[in-house]
């Protein structure tokens, strides 16, 4: 590997924020010693590790074999049969939490509702009875596609239940993307809505999956919720309303035997080429790894109101709304609607409503809350938190210490985890109790997780200098093949960088052995030789005050072979000109070096992004190279924002 191939690194992030003595005080794991302890107990057998949290489930069969690794292929505890929704549900109705709040929902127009752990079983057998009576069996793909109301994860839990492998379409796909993904996993059933409410407007989901219907041969039949109450067709034959099924079925539903290796889901990911990429996860490994990463890196108490803000259309939403916390007994609240709506505090009245104490959100929610200023958050009574969370994206130094002082009242300590749809379950992060914090870095892989920065040869890089993030040994949670498509799962993962399974990202380890995600190699730009990876720059520029965002992309350039355009969103109600272009410009060159600065800085109202909430850099980078967009958009969230940035594009 030549010099030139590792990623040059710039930012020197020095701020160090250690665990308080009051949240220590009743840590599940108090201590940075402790955090040592576990580590070294478990490093030479971490699967053994493994297999202690699994045991701690409720086994149907329990297993002998551990892990079964046939590279790139694993199987983890594959003698074991075991069933998720037992675990998520039956489990607790013989203890003190039969009656406890599993889900405390509320819908965007402020209606709500409440599922005890009894009612939630009660609903999911009931439901699974619906699934087996309109002939679903086990391993039968069925796909949903339904807004963030309870019926979505009493959907999932009941596929779980019988053995159905679920494949969640997120709401705000087209009818289009829901199509390729119905035809990819051949479902068999889809379940969805009349509609559901998002911004003030009923979202028309039956009708967007009507069309999607038309090219789903694979489909026989659809379960409509009534959620909005606006007229649907319905096809008679093919066509079921949710609530008339639903009531002449038993709510007896004993849970079905499931091998360990049981597909439990598919999920699909956004993918280079058009065909997409459905992620599929298993049983056993992906329950124990989301079971204990939520009641460690949560500190979850039977006690806490736990919310986390992502759709369950994410993987976000599938390990950490529905499977880890059901797993640990938790309270969940779901919001069905936008974090803004009807007004720019939505979230923080949720808190103070609820009492949250633990709440997981992503930086481009963060960054959006910045951006509307502080009064929103000081309105409301926040003083229930005790942890936040981000996943999702690098999250800026300064968007960090925004969230832990004006959301935090720097007292709630900040997890910043690392994960993606693959992975299954957080692989990467802090553990509250135990773990420094420094803003900006996810820390450290966990207990029994194996990852490490590399060159292309699989060699570990030096500290401080970029690489690529790898992880070397197969892990509980991890995806086990590409539904339907191995040769792509291999070529894609596991065959990059020699022996181990490539992220795609860029990082750095720096001194102390904390990992710094330095963003998508694929957006990596290369300026007179140096590799620079965009979430440093980035965010250097969301350092200086009156900046709220920033996405920085690579364009050809005769001299230096690239130069880097940033484009960048200012807080409140800042104006743009070109005396804060300028300090901008120096402000990058001051914090990161010359070799960083923009060349060009252009201003916008917003940044394109997908629907989770990503900075799309390649709808920029092409903008930005040759004044449009010609790639594929059907990822963006909102169309209007590359509208308009193409119009600035062709006045400038
Ligand atoms: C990619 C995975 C994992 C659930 C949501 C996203 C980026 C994720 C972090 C973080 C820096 C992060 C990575 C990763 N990412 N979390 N804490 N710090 N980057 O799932 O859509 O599969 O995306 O998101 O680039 O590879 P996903």
């Amino acid at each position: 590997m030549t010099e030139n191939e590792n990623i040059t690194t710039l930012l020197k992030e020095k701020r160090l924020f250690k665990p308080s003595a009051l949240f220590q005080k009743t840590a599940y794991l108090p201590s940075f010693s402790a955090l040592q302890t576990l580590r070294k107990k478990i490093l030479k057998k971490p699967e053994l590790f493994w297999a202690a949290e699994a045991r701690k489930l409720k086994w149907i069969k329990p297993f002998k074999k551990v892990l079964v690794w046939n590279p790139p292929f694993a199987q983890w505890f594959p003698d074991g049969k075991i069933n998720i929704s037992e675990n998520c549900l039956d489990r607790h109705l013989i203890t003190a939490r039969k009656n406890k709040a599993a889900i405390l929902w509320e819908g965007e127009p402020g209606d709500t509702r409440t599922l005890t752990y009894q009612e939630l079983h009660r609903e999911v057998c009931r439901f699974a009875n619906v699934l087996k009576n309109i002939g679903i069996v086990k391993g039968d793909r069925v796909s949903i596609y339904l807004p963030m109301i309870p019926e979505l994860p009493i959907a999932m839990l009941a596929c779980a239940r019988i053995g159905a492998t679920h494949s969640v379409i997120f709401g705000g796909f087209s009818a289009e993307a829901l199509k390729e993904r119905n035809v990819d996993a051949q479902a068999k059933l889809l379940i969805t809505a009349d509609g559901g409410y998002r911004k003030g407007q009923a979202i028309p989901l039956k009708a967007n999956a009507d069309i999607a219907l038309a090219g789903s041969p694979s489909v026989e039949k659809v379960v409509v919720v009534r959620r909005t109450g606006a007229p649907v067709a319905m096809l008679s034959g093919r066509d079921f309303w949710w609530h008339e099924l639903m009531r002449s079925a038993s709510s007896v539903c004993p849970p079905e035997p499931l091998d360990s290796e049981h597909p439990l889901f598919i999920l699909y990911t956004s993918g280079s080429t058009g065909k997409p990429k459905g992620a599929l996860h298993t049983t056993a490994g992906y329950l124990t790894q989301a079971a204990w990463t939520t009641r460690m890196i949560f500190d979850l108490k039977e006690e806490d109101t736990y919310w986390c803000t992502a759709d369950i259309g994410w993987v976000t939403g599938h390990t950490y709304i529905v499977y880890g916390p059901l797993s640990n007994g938790a309270t969940v609240v779901m919001y069905e609607g936008a974090p803004l709506h009807p007004q720019p505090d939505r979230c923080w009245e949720i808190i103070e409503k609820y009492r949250i104490n633990v709440f997981y959100t992503a930086p481009t929610a963060i960054r959006t809350f910045i951006k509307f200023g502080e009064e929103w958050p000081k309105k409301h009574d926040l003083s229930s938190l005790r942890l936040l969370g981000t996943v999702g994206e690098p999250i800026n130094p300064q968007a960090w210490l925004w969230y832990h002082q004006v959301i935090g009242k720097s007292k709630c300590p900040i997890v910043d985890t690392w994960w993606q749809t693959e992975t299954g379950a957080i692989m990467i992060s802090p553990l509250p109790g135990a773990t420094p914090l420094k803003p900006g870095s996810a820390t450290a892989p966990l207990p029994g997780i194996q990852a490490d920065v590399v060159d292309k040869t699989g060699k570990p890089v030096p500290p401080d200098q970029g690489g690529y993030l790898v992880i070397q040994k197969p892990w509980p949670a991890m995806l086990r093949t590409i539904y339907g498509d191995p040769e792509r799962f291999k070529k894609q993962y596991w065959s990059q960088i020699p022996g181990a399974y490539f992220t795609g990202d860029g990082a750095r380890k720096d001194k102390d052995g904390y990992f710094w995600i330095m963003g998508r190699i694929d957006d990596v730009i290369k300026v007179s030789g140096h590799r620079l990876g965009t979430a440093e720059i980035e965010s250097a520029l969301v350092s200086y005050p009156q900046v709220a965002e920033a996405a920085v992309v690579g364009r050809p350039d005769e001299v230096t072979g690239e130069g880097i355009v940033a484009f960048v969103t200012l807080q409140g109600r800042t104006q743009p000109d070109p005396i804060l272009r300028e300090k901008l410009i120096e402000h990058v060159a001051k914090v990161i070096g010359a070799v960083a600065k923009p060349s060009e800085i252009r201003f916008t109202d917003a940044l394109p992004k997908t629907r989770s909430g990503k900075i799309m850099r390649r709808l920029l980078r092409e903008l930005a190279t040759s004044g449009q967009v010609k790639g594929d958009v059907t990822t963006l969230e909102d169309f209007s924002v590359l509208t308009k940035l193409q119009a600035a594009e062709e006045e400038e």
